[in-house]
């Protein structure tokens, strides 16, 4: 017997989470219980991932009766672009994909948003289940659905709103990470507890691991804070923006390094940078370094104004940012993007 937790996502087209161990070689009968008119998969993954996961979500898939058409993309933030997207949409026009067959995405917070985004667009929108490897994208990237691509302008700039069919988080899958590819996930599941739960940042005060047997409570909560905020919030008008924590200087950071600098260390110092004036500051910065985790960064201010300029969630000249003065609560702040450095 499966020991696992389901989480309703209850959006438009709602769908469920789920959270537990040893999920990854059923994935076939999970997505199967979910729709059974689908035939054929189009699976992509990347270079990290394919030689760990692939053979078992194949076999999986086979068995439970689907025809599978792989693909497999460079591993990086550099592959997140149109031209990859273009590829992925040729072989599945050249398969004779229909509405009725689906993409599954294999992999971490790259791999499930650009999955994901050639799925919304694809004959006007197929199915996506998201299979994320990574802790970053179990906790935040393959929930709620957004999807996109970057421009060298500037991240995730092209995109759309498509919820996934189901999401299968296989904690086993995390005991492979490495060490950074786990801090990186870890920013995240920070940002949730600074943002809005409390009792989850006493829990990260001892110190996970990646074989950490608590790991898959953690994943749940966070999966269901960011449930709960996508629910309230499905399109990114108000409360959602509150996930955007450290990520709109993050952005900026990201971008300056080409990519270089991982997105999940890039939040990290977002949050920090950000609450350099807040209270929570040095409970935050000690949260960050326990996780082996940055906090600072040579940026300048000029530099950050210019980065977000481009940032795709700007409103006119106006940016919302999500502002943490008590562990557990996030306000939310619109101002002239050009104020921003008031904060820093
Ligand atoms: N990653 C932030 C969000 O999904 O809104």
């Amino acid at each position: 017997m499966i020991n696992m937790r389901r989480i309703k996502v209850r959006v438009r087209h709602g769908y469920e989470v789920m959270v537990g161990k040893n999920l990854l070689k059923d994935c076939g009968k999970y997505i199967n219980l979910t729709d059974t008119r689908i035939s054929r998969i189009f699976l992509v993954s990347e270079t990290n991932v394919a030689p760990l996961f692939l053979d078992k979500t194949v076999d999986s898939l086979k068995r439970a009766g689907y025809e599978v058409v792989t693909y497999i993309f460079e591993a990086g933030e550099q592959s997140k672009n149109l031209d990859e997207v273009a590829k992925m949409l040729g072989i599945l026009a050249e398969n004779r994909f229909t509405r009725t067959d689906a993409v599954v995405a294999l992999g971490g917070g790259v791999t499930t948003d650009m999955a994901g985004f050639v799925a919304s667009i694809f004959l006007r929108g197929i199915k996506v289940f998201q299979i994320p490897t990574t802790l970053l994208a179990q906790v935040d990237a393959s929930v709620g659905g957004k999807t996109g691509v970057d421009l060298k302008e500037g991240k995730n700039l092209v995109g759309a709103f498509h919820q996934p069919s189901l999401v299968i988080c296989d904690c086993d899958l995390l005991s492979t990470l490495n060490d950074t590819v786990f801090s990186e996930g870890m920013g995240e599941v920070i940002k949730y507890a600074f943002i809005s739960d409390r009792k989850l940042y006493e829990k990260l005060k001892t110190r996970l691991t990646k074989t950490s047997d608590k790991l898959e409570d953690i994943v749940a909560r966070c999966v269901e804070l960011k449930a709960d905020v996508v629910e309230k919030d499905e399109l990114d008008n108000g409360l959602r923006q509150t996930l955007n924590f450290g990520h709109t200087i993050g952005h900026v950071i990201e971008c300056k390094s080409n990519y270089t600098v991982p997105h999940g260390f890039a939040v990290a110092k977002g949050m920090a940078l950000i609450s350099r004036k807040s209270p929570v500051y040095s409970d935050l910065v000690e949260m960050l370094k326990l996780y082996e985790l940055p906090y600072e960064d040579d940026i300048t201010a000029d530099e950050i104004l210019d980065g977000i300029l481009n940032d795709k969630k700007k409103r006119g000249s106006k940016i919302t940012v999500a502002i943490v003065n008590e562990i557990g609560k996030c306000d939310l702040e619109t101002i002239e993007a050009t104020e921003l450095t008031r904060y820093l």
